[in-house]
């Protein structure tokens, strides 16, 4: 069984930040950002929560899809920048909408998230038959867990949502997650609530320069090897499943961490960047919103088109990877 992506909407706050900007903060210039990464602007989230970035992405999906919210039986949403450790943003998203007939929670799989997410819900409908349409939303706000003093780490972030309505088809699918959590510590960030005098378990930060608790630490050169490598063997992966080769998709939706990763992948996977959507130029890297908000934008744009075979493939912090080949 497949699913039916019936309808997607996004939100991007209303700030956007040039690479200039850093400037104020760290050694850095737009050359270097733009050449090294591919990024050249990201939106930042002012005054604007988790929870209300992913309700209007949402509001905007289940309009498109013509539904009305009491048909939804299922939230999800992916985030690893919650404002809330309790309750999840899934339920407030549900309370906001008025969807009133469903279960709701959140899932954290780093930057994979959509791609376990929209598995996830997959699964929900095949084994419930009660279960009409699933909303699975994607909303992050990372600028808010950065630490501004370090070059190679804040400007690679944005924040955003973007949201999808999903159903059951059986149109094309296949799925392959994995995670080795032998990387943990390559890409991290602790919870606030934990009080700053107690030395963390496994020393996680064993190597990295101090930050304040709640900051992301990242190897940034380890994670773009990880990288490079997750992203084709988790698309083979689930491409062997069911017998295709990268020739046979006609839009590959990657993470958009850095366009040099994407580069070497599409490189390794024997396939043109061409094939490739890229958005991380105006979005950066929005964890686990930036697979959803660059197929919408390429869906609103007519870019990707219904009947199409389309693999998104995801790959963070845990580490996590996985890819989910569609057809749309
Ligand atoms: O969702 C997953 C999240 N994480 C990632 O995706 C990170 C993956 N990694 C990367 O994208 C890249 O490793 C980075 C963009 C983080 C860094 O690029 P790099 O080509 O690996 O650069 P580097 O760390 O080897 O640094 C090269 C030089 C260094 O200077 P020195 O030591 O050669 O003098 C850095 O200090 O570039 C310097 N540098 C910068 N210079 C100007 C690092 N950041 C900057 C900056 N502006 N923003």
């Amino acid at each position: 069984m497949g699913v039916n992506i019936m309808a997607m909407g996004s939100y991007l706050p209303e700030q956007s930040l040039t690479n200039d900007y850093f400037k104020r903060f760290v050694d850095t210039n737009d050359e270097w950002i733009r050449t090294r990464t591919g990024i050249c602007s990201r939106h930042m989230a002012g005054w604007e929560p988790v929870w209300y970035m992913g309700k209007m992405a949402a509001q905007k999906a289940i309009e498109k899809a013509g539904i009305n919210p009491d048909e939804i039986g299922l939230v999800i949403v992916s985030t690893i920048t919650s404002d809330f450790l309790t309750p999840s943003v899934a339920s407030v998203i549900q309370y906001e909408l008025g969807i009133s007939n469903a279960s709701a929670f959140d899932l954290n799989a780093a930057c994979s998230g959509f791609v376990y997410m929209l598995d996830a819900a997959r699964r929900y409908l095949e084994t419930d038959e009660n279960l009409k349409y699933v909303l699975v939303v994607s909303s992050e706000a990372l600028s808010r867990f950065i630490d501004y003093s370090d070059r190679g780490t804040c400007i690679l972030f944005g924040d955003g949502a973007s949201a999808a309505v999903i159903s059951r088809s059986d149109k094309m699918y296949s799925s392959f997650l994995a995670s080795d959590g032998s990387g943990a510590r390559k890409l991290f960030a602790r919870n606030m609530a934990v009080a700053p005098q107690v030395k963390q378990d496994n020393d996680f930060d064993d190597g990295f320069p101090e930050k304040p608790q709640h900051q992301l630490y990242q190897d940034g050169k380890e994670v773009y090897k990880f990288a490079v490598k997750a992203l084709p063997k988790a698309f083979n992966a689930a491409a062997e499943k069911i017998g295709i080769t990268s020739i046979d998709i006609d839009w590959f939706v990657p993470h958009q961490a850095n366009v040099r990763i994407i580069e070497t992948a599409a490189k390794n996977l024997g396939t043109g960047t061409d094939k490739f959507i890229v958005t991380l130029d105006h979005h950066g890297n929005t964890s686990s919103a930036s697979i959803p908000l660059a197929l919408c934008e390429a869906i609103e744009k007519g870019i990707i088109q219904r009947g199409q075979k389309l693999a998104l493939v995801g790959f963070g912090a845990g580490l996590t990877y996985g890819s989910i080949i569609l057809e749309y």
